[in-house]
């Protein structure tokens, strides 16, 4: 059985919001909840850099969680920030007594508190911490559908990707307060960018052949670290055909965010019934709005194992893709987030995943366990 890596989208929707030729986003309410000033960017980790340096000037000095891909670190680095690792506990919440330590060293410009999985952080350790160093908040809400209200009615400013979670090419919202929008760069826009091109001609043909596409999976593990290639700081766009195509699914948000949800509840259903022994436990809260991914913790000596019996069974199962370097280097600081990176396992239950798709990735979950 195939199973879709990313949702499909609906190509009739996109080709009459091609002609109907507008970017009207005044659904985007749905997404973004009670922080009502948004402005638009490339991606998640374009606004990262782009807000640090408005924030923070040519050096900003930027508190990044541990538990971070390295790759979305990229445009931050290029941008000459200062980025500041903190360590995380094992239920992804900041480690304030190594931030306390490390904000009498460094004086941050910007905090980024990452809400997980879908799951709400530690807003109120956060919102002292930002109060009595003054400086400012970023909830990171990359794995979010939409903001949930206890982040949006929170002090800070919010980032969503929406391209994480629906059909669309790669965008990012940022919203805040009134009094925040100063620290919001605005970005010019282009019609197009190749990333849309190649992203709706993917999708197109994945829509099409589908059931005949062969089963492409590499079943080896990434390596936990990945290097970090330079590139020169070059004016950021956002492309106005990423937000046709953003605008064309905002319709049906709802449904793709229930449709997640009922995703998440039925796996989690299926493999509570299942888990009696210490080597497999769910990782993410039982009453998920707003899933992203089924997280799965699996021991470390089974990991890899299940992990390549799930891929060469076309199971698009995956790990945390990298982490800095800098994380790494220190195991005995870092030691959450490098045995989060070596013992998690993400199951897609996004909207273009059916129930059977779920039946043969808990079944097989199963089989690769006795088999490791
Ligand atoms: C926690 C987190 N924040 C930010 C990003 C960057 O998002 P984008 O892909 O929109 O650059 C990612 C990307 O995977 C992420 O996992």
């Amino acid at each position: 059985m195939l199973i879709p890596t990313t949702p499909i989208p609906n190509f009739i929707i996109i080709i009459k919001s091609l002609f109907s030729a507008t970017n009207n986003i005044a659904d985007i309410d749905i997404l973004i909840k009670q922080k009502k000033h948004s402005r638009f960017y490339p991606r998640g980790s374009d606004a990262i850099a782009s807000l640090s340096r408005k924030i923070g000037g040519k050096n900003p000095v930027v508190f990044v969680p541990a538990y971070f891909c390295n790759e979305s670190l990229s445009p931050l680095r290029n941008s000459q920030a200062r980025i500041v690792f903190y360590s995380t506990n094992m239920d992804f919440t900041p480690n304030w007594s190594h931030i306390n330590e490390l904000s009498k060293i460094h004086t941050p410009d910007m905090f980024i508190l990452t809400h997980y999985f879908g799951e709400v952080n530690d807003i109120a350790g956060a919102a002292t911490f930002v109060n009595s160093n003054n400086c400012i908040l970023l909830h990171d809400c990359a794995h979010h559908s939409y903001i949930p209200t206890v982040i949006s009615s929170s002090l800070g400013i919010v980032m969503l990707s929406p391209h994480k979670i629906f059909a669309t090419s790669p965008l990012s919202i940022v919203t805040c307060d009134e009094d925040d929008t100063r620290y919001l760069p605005i970005l010019r826009y282009c019609n197009f960018k190749k990333q849309d091109i190649t992203w709706v001609t993917k999708r197109f043909i994945q829509k099409l052949f589908f059931n005949l596409l062969p089963c492409r999976l590499k079943a080896e593990l990434p390596s936990l670290s990945s290097d970090y290639v330079a590139a020169e700081l070059t004016e950021q766009k956002v492309s106005w055909l990423s937000l046709v195509f953003f605008s064309a699914i905002l319709k049906n948000a709802h449904k793709d965010i229930s449709a997640r949800a009922a995703n998440y509840r039925y796996m989690f259903e299926r493999v509570l019934g299942a888990v009696d022994n210490d080597l497999i436990r769910i990782v993410s809260s039982q009453n998920l709005a707003s899933p992203y991914l089924f997280v799965l913790y699996v021991d470390k000596l089974l990991h890899e194992k299940v992990y390549v019996y799930l891929r060469k069974k076309c199971i698009p199962v995956s790990t945390w893709p990298d982490l800095p370097p800098e994380v790494v280097a220190e195991p005995e600081l870092f030691e959450c987030a490098i045995h989060q990176a070596k013992t998690l396992l993400f199951f897609p239950i996004h909207q273009g995943v059916n129930k059977n798709h779920i039946d043969y990735m808990c079944n097989s979950l199963f089989e690769g366990i006795k088999e490791a």
